[in-house]
């Protein structure tokens, strides 16, 4: 059995209570990070506290502690459960407080984490047969930019695919893709990596961040721009990236082979760095 921490305490996970009053659990008033740990450390754990504070600043609720403080609670569960592979999931919420649409005043933030064993993440069978994906109309709330547990929309969508045969959705709005219902999309086409540009529309992904780096850095040319469904379909290869997937290729689109129908060079080569500079900058 696992242990969590809510609110102060580690607690073994059938023992961890929160209010039925929470915010978290009425309005969704709450924000979330994923944090991803490999060989028993956090990936890139600056950068999630950054957009933390960030999502917490656009709702108007403080950080509720020093991101020291928070870094020391992440490996507190990782060295208390035994993690070496996975993720961690953090969420704050609002507090709990009489229902009311307004935002109460004064109520004491909910902080939970929990960890999550994933064996075999980094070397995940998927990666190497690469995942299919359909297309469904971003139907989201308009800022996307925030990490909000508002994500009931993603996970009908996720089912949906699965229903289909596929592994996962891309979502789209105005005729151009959006982002993955829990990653963001890319496609290359000569050398050239395609991504949606960063704004209201998509979250900004930690992983995202870190692989455009990378891949200017390998000399490839990024191009951040709305692409569409057909566009991806004649694409040479495909991908998507988050904390938990780390970089996935895209074999299928809509029914659609992308390129060969297999993992693409590209897609393969900045999973290898991703993982090789993650293991070595992982604290
Ligand atoms: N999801 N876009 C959406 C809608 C996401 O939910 C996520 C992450 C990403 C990728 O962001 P990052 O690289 O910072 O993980 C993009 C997490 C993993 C989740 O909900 O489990």
């Amino acid at each position: 059995m696992r242990t969590v921490y809510v609110n102060g305490d580690y607690v073994p996970e059938d023992q961890a209570k929160i209010s039925v009053f929470d915010r978290g659990f009425l309005f969704a008033d709450a924000v979330y990070e994923v944090t991803g740990v490999l060989e028993g450390k956090l990936v890139d754990f600056p950068a999630h506290a950054a957009r933390l504070a960030r999502s917490l600043s656009e709702l108007d609720m403080p950080m509720p502690m020093p991101e020291a403080d928070l870094l020391a609670i992440h490996r507190e569960l990782v060295t208390r459960n035994g993690l070496e592979e996975g993720m961690i999931y953090l969420q704050i919420t609002r507090g709990a407080a009489d229902r009311d649409f307004v935002f109460p005043k004064g109520a004491e933030q909910g902080v939970v984490l929990f960890t999550q064993s994933v064996p075999g993440l980094a070397d995940a069978p998927a990666a190497r047969r690469g995942i299919r994906i359909v297309t469904l109309p971003d139907r989201r709330w308009g800022r996307r930019d925030i990490k909000t547990v508002q994500l009931l929309y993603p996970s009908m969508g996720k089912t949906a695919a699965k229903a289909q045969g596929a592994d996962d959705a891309w979502m789209v709005e105005d005729g151009h893709v959006t982002e993955g219902t829990s990653n963001n999309a890319y496609i290359v086409k000569d050398r050239t990596i395609i991504t949606r540009h960063l704004g209201e529309e998509i979250l900004h992904g930690i992983t995202r961040a870190a692989v455009l780096r990378m891949a200017e850095e390998a000399q490839l040319k990024v191009e951040e721009r709305p692409f569409t469904v057909a566009e991806a379909q004649a694409a040479d290869e495909a991908f998507v990236t988050s904390a938990s997937a780390f970089v996935m290729p895209v074999v299928e689109i809509d029914g659609t082979r992308i390129g060969s129908g297999t993992p693409g060079p590209i897609a393969t080569r900045l999973r290898e760095i991703y993982l090789e500079e993650s293991r070595a900058n992982a604290i």
